[in-house]
């Protein structure tokens, strides 16, 4: 069945390259999203992607009480593709007119690939975009954000686990060091966490050096003997297979689409490794743009909303004992009863 409200697919007529939008939902309220600019092997897998991170987008507002509903647009570069400043406008400008065909129904903010310089462009075109610089009247990088409500997610999971929400001396495995990636590694550092990290891109090693963490390969860390695995980068890491050689107690990170099959949840549960969703904890960025821009919280205000995962985290983790569920069916049969209470009784099925 097409949960998916409108998907749209255009060849950008500047850059040639496929740009993919899929809004999946505006029970809540209109969409938002962010825009992945990424390579993939066919434009029809940066379809699939779109198709999965638009959903999660919807679950990730709806949980965290925002009135959004959930949307997100892949630009699919093909691999080994290179854009000089030029294209890159050029794709910035086709993605925005596809922006503004949908009549403020969706708005766009960053993702992995894209940053508020890129927003910039969008927003010479449309009004309908989140995450400009702060100079040009936008909330800037959310990438902090995630980090700070991955951080809350942490506690919350560190409190129900150890009966104490301070996480100094716990061991972490983070694996990817991007935007969001270094900002919570360095996060964690300053708590006290053991940490261990990695990336694909080895000059990241620095990183690892400065914080005084230890430093494993991509194919290593996933199998680290720690507290926590923290996924950071782009998702899929929990395979089936991965999932039996896991030695953590719990899977927490700020990367969208962690699951390769949705059945992985069920694994993780039966292998008692706690999975806080990737939409819960992933939540922080967009809940300070949201919150800012949409609703002018000031930072203060912004913050306690993205600190507040924190508080989503425990009583997600408290439903899910009580009612022997995964926190991930949890938060599904949260986010579906606050879609269902806001479309009119006529339309709902
Ligand atoms: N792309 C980020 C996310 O997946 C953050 C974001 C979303 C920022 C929507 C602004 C608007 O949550």
């Amino acid at each position: 069945m097409l949960d998916h409200e409108k998907i749209l697919i255009r060849r950008g007529p500047r850059s040639d390259l496929p740009v993919i939008l899929a809004l999946h939902s505006t029970a809540l309220g209109p969409a938002a999203g962010g825009l992945r600019l990424w390579h993939y092997p066919d434009w029809r897998d940066g379809l699939t992607d779109a198709l999965r991170l638009s959903a999660a987008m919807t679950l990730k507002f709806a949980v965290a009480g925002l009135t959004s509903g959930g949307g997100k647009t892949v630009v699919a570069l093909p691999q080994g593709t290179r854009l000089d400043s030029a294209r890159r406008r050029d794709v910035m400008y086709d993605v925005a007119d596809m922006i503004d065909s949908m009549d403020g129904s969706y708005a766009v903010g960053p993702d992995v690939g894209t940053a508020p310089a890129d927003m910039a462009v969008i927003g010479e075109v449309t009004p309908h975009v989140f995450c400009k610089p702060e100079d040009l009247g936008g909330s800037g990088d959310s990438s902090p954000h995630t980090a700070q409500g991955t951080l809350a997610a942490l506690r919350a999971l560190s409190r129900r686990l150890y009966g104490d929400a301070n996480l100094e001396g716990r061991r972490m495995a983070l694996i990817g060091l991007g935007h969001v990636g270094e900002h919570l590694a360095r996060l964690l550092a300053a708590e006290g966490v053991e940490l261990t990290v990695t990336d694909i891109d080895t000059s990241k090693m620095e990183i690892a050096e400065d914080l005084g963490a230890a430093w494993r390969s991509p194919d290593e860390i996933v199998t680290a003997d720690v507290d926590v695995l923290i996924p950071a980068a782009l998702g899929g890491v929990l395979t089936t297979q991965v999932v039996g050689d896991l030695r953590c107690r719990a899977v927490v990170g700020p990367a969208n689409n962690q699951l390769a099959t949705p059945e992985v949840a069920e694994l993780l549960h039966q292998r008692s490794i706690v999975w806080i969703p990737d939409y819960v904890a992933s939540a922080g960025g967009a809940i300070n743009a949201i919150t800012t821009e949409l609703y002018e919280f000031g930072a203060d205000q912004a913050r306690a909303r993205v600190n507040a995962i924190e508080g989503t985290v425990t009583a997600l983790l408290e439903t899910a004992d009580d009612l022997g569920v995964t926190p991930d069916q949890a938060a599904h049969e949260m986010a579906q009863r606050r879609i269902r209470a806001a479309v009119p009784e006529s339309l709902s099925h």
